[in-house]
């Protein structure tokens, strides 16, 4: 099996792709550009732990330039495509927004332009759990409305519109998925939790937007790995999205408490809300859990665990 993942550099590409080449019948064809939205060298860092898999071929690749993307999938007869890159984070899409229009819009467009010249068996793009926006119906569902409240969101909306569009024109079998605040190994250095532990680890000053007073529905990458395998082996796509979360929304204040009590880390400053965040987050799992037969996932104390002790043993505080 032949799998393209877009995005392999980032954090949910690169962790799908290590568990996939533990499998000696895949081929994973990585693209990334090495977009610097955060540390290139952490990006490289994570693509070093799978550039020696036989398995693994990369390629530097930027989806907004059309006519090389169309080149790489008339040379390669991709059986599944995996769609994770992306412009990602919500408080950035203030500050350069049309750098969103570009990759999230215009290149998701030439991922589907390119996928419709091969017809993969199968192909899941990232969409988000920002579409729900500033929603006040919980566990939020597929079904729900969607509220988008920043530029990111607004994005990942236009993009489950096309592969609507492209999934019965071109009779794809495509699914998108709604991740929510995914954590872990390997995380995003631009997120809460990485941003937390690394604040620790250098002795700085962590601020706390909100004043803490928001919830997030906080997922396990090992989840969301196990989630996505089960995916791919699935024959058909028979819904447009699925929400992937653990459906137990926690307190940023408790968990910061908690925190500051077990490192004794008291160089926590509250700051007020950023205009582009949503208070609260929490996904109904319902579909998904049917669709995978998936049950349990990994509590938040437990996935936390595992989160601080690799980012000790791997010492990241530089990135
Ligand atoms: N991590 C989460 O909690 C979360 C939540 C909701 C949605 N998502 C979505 O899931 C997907 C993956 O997220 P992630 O957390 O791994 O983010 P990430 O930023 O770690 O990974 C995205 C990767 O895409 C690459 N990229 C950016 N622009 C590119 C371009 N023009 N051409 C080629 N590659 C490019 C980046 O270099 C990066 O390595 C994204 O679509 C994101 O919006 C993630």
């Amino acid at each position: 099996m032949k799998i393209l993942i877009t995005g392999v550099a980032g954090f949910i590409g690169f962790s799908i792709a290590s568990k996939l080449l533990q499998n000696k019948k895949i081929l994973v064809y990585g693209i990334d550009n090495f977009d610097n939205y955060y540390s290139i060298k952490y990006k490289k860092k994570r693509l070093s732990q799978i550039n020696k898999n036989k398995n693994f071929y990369f390629q530097n690749l930027d989806i907004r330039n059309k006519s090389k993307l169309s080149k790489m999938f008339k040379k390669n007869n991709f059986d599944v495509v995996m769609h994770f890159a992306a412009q990602a984070g919500v408080r950035y899409s203030l500050i350069n927004p049309k750098k969103y229009y570009d990759v999230n819009d215009k290149g998701f467009k030439n991922i589907l332009d390119g996928i419709i010249k091969i017809k993969p068996k199968k192909i899941i793009y990232a969409s988000s759990s920002s579409v729900y926006g500033n929603t006040h119906k919980f566990p939020t569902s597929e079904k729900d409305k969607v509220r988008p409240n920043n530029i990111y969101a607004r994005t990942k909306i236009k993009n489950e519109k096309l592969a609507k569009i492209y999934k019965k024109k071109y009779k794809l079998n495509i699914c998108g998925i709604r991740f929510f605040t995914v954590y872990g190994e390997w995380g995003r250095p631009d997120m809460f939790l990485f941003k937390l532990i690394k604040s620790y680890k250098n002795n700085k000053y962590f601020y706390l937007n909100n004043y803490g007073e928001h919830k997030r529905d906080f997922t396990y990458i090992g989840d969301v790995v196990t989630i996505l395998v089960k995916l791919l082996y699935l024959k058909k796509y028979n819904f447009n999205i699925a929400n992937i979360c653990n459906s137990k929304p926690i307190s940023i204040k408790k968990i910061c408490e908690n925190f500051r009590t077990k490192y004794n880390f008291d160089k926590i400053k509250l700051i007020k809300k950023h205009k582009a965040d949503v208070l609260n987050t929490h996904g109904n799992n319902k579909l998904i859990k049917k669709i995978v037969k998936f049950e349990k996932f990994t509590s938040f104390q437990n996935g936390f665990k595992k989160t601080i002790n690799w980012y000790f043993k791997e010492s990241i505080n530089k990135f």
